[in-house]
């Protein structure tokens, strides 16, 4: 048995005092690394018990889709597990070049980059790009990797209150003219499921002379008529000078992505240190995107199965008297209030079979905690109203919904 260290070190103290989640743990209300021990897209299995998943961001159920699995268990053959290297020295396969050229011409830009996580993309933009002197501005509710690339960078952080364009007007007139500047938004934002409103933004942009980037993670096959994302949806590709996202969502994998002119494509490539101080992307991961991003293109039902649910989920939701906030999008927030009800409500959908994924502070203000619900394209219309009947059903026994 591994033993412990017994010397007292200041360091850990910190560590010994943190008893939040042993609390909720013993109350039965930790909702968090739960393994799950099978999956077959839409039901996974926990503890021997099948839960039909609405935790995921696995939008168009491509994690088990046939052409994915064959690609990435090829590719595993072909390259071997791991690319054991940065991209930068002996990291890039043509794997990775082909998935740039393919990113590039679905986007309509020029250039691609990949990276190994979404969150290193963010990281690597933001802080490749900003330099000392210059400046970035970020909605408050944008994703953490996004405020952390600023963190990482030598640049000023400023911040608007979420979707606040006339504050952020001002944030950018104030601001130093003739320096370098970039407003990054999320295109959907992760907790609020809300569209970044890009028809005001871009102007605001060209105005004061400052690029913009959209961070995708949750546009890519969701929005636009080709599921190229938020830019798409609002016909303003070439307007966006930037476009970030993941492949861990609806490209069913893991894995980053930038893509915007060629120039500052080469100069990130060249300059963004969490493309080149870290290990390139599996080339079974490569090729599993690669497989997505063509169904992707190809299977557009996908997309309007995934909106179908979506509407299915929202009305239904909003119909039993539930508050799901302004979600436009398969990422529905439906408000609970306080802590400790929204974790009992998350107890007992759970040990209904259904999975979603409670939101607590410090992530949401304490009386904004929600339990955030995501729909995918093969949920079944079943799947959906067995847990909008849950819904109803818990929500009546603890006097959520009248
Ligand atoms: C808006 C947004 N950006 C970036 C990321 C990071 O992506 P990844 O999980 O691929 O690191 C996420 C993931 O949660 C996200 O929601």
């Amino acid at each position: 048995m591994a033993t412990s260290v017994s010397r007292n070190i200041a360091l850990f103290e910190k560590c010994k005092n943190f008893t939040r989640a042993r609390e909720a743990q013993a109350a039965g209300l930790y909702a968090y690394f739960i393994p799950i021990h099978e999956s077959e897209d839409t039901t996974v299995k926990i503890g021997g018990k099948s839960k039909v998943m609405m935790g995921s961001n696995n939008y168009l159920g491509l994690t088990h889709h046939p052409k994915v699995l064959e690609a990435a268990a090829a590719a595993l053959k072909k390259y071997g597990s791991g690319c054991t290297g940065s991209r930068f020295l002996n990291g890039t396969l043509d794997l990775h070049e082909q998935l740039e050229l393919e990113l590039a011409e679905f986007f309509n830009k020029e250039a691609g980059l990949i990276f190994s996580t979404g969150y290193q993309a963010n990281l690597g933009v933001v802080s490749g790009l900003i330099g000392r002197g210059e400046t970035v501005y970020l909605d408050k509710l944008d994703h953490a990797s996004i405020v952390d690339g600023a963190k990482l960078s030598f640049g000023e952080a400023v911040r608007f209150k979420h979707g606040d364009l006339r504050g952020l007007d001002q944030k950018l007139a104030d601001g130093d003219r003739g320096t370098g500047s970039l407003i990054i938004v999320d295109g959907v934002f992760s907790m609020e499921g809300d569209i970044a409103d890009l028809p005001k933004l871009v102007p605001l942009a060209q105005k004061h002379g400052v690029a913009l980037a959209v961070d995708d993670a949750h546009s890519l096959g969701v929005l636009g008529p080709t599921g190229a994302g938020t830019a798409e949806h609002f016909g303003l590709t070439s307007e966006v000078d930037l476009i970030v996202g993941t492949f861990s969502k609806s490209l069913a994998s893991i894995g980053g992505y930038v893509v915007g002119d060629e120039y500052v494509i080469h100069y990130l490539k060249h300059n963004a240190r969490p493309l080149i101080f870290t290990a390139a992307l599996p080339a079974s991961n490569t090729a599993g995107v690669l497989a997505a991003l063509d169904i992707v293109r190809h299977e557009p039902e996908r997309r309007a199965a995934l909106w179908e649910n979506t509407r299915r989920m929202q009305d239904g939701l909003r119909s039993l008297g539930y508050d799901i906030g302004l979600t436009e999008t398969p990422i529905i927030p439906v408000l609970m209030g306080e802590m400790e009800n929204t974790l009992v409500i998350w107890r007992k959908l759970f040990d209904a079979g259904i999975f979603t994924n409670p939101v607590v502070p410090p992530a949401v203000p304490p009386s904004q905690c929600r339990l955030r619900v995501s729909l995918m394209a093969t949920h079944t219309a079943e799947q959906v109203d067995f847990a909008l009947d849950q819904f109803a059903r818990v929500g009546r026994e603890l006097g959520v919904l009248a």
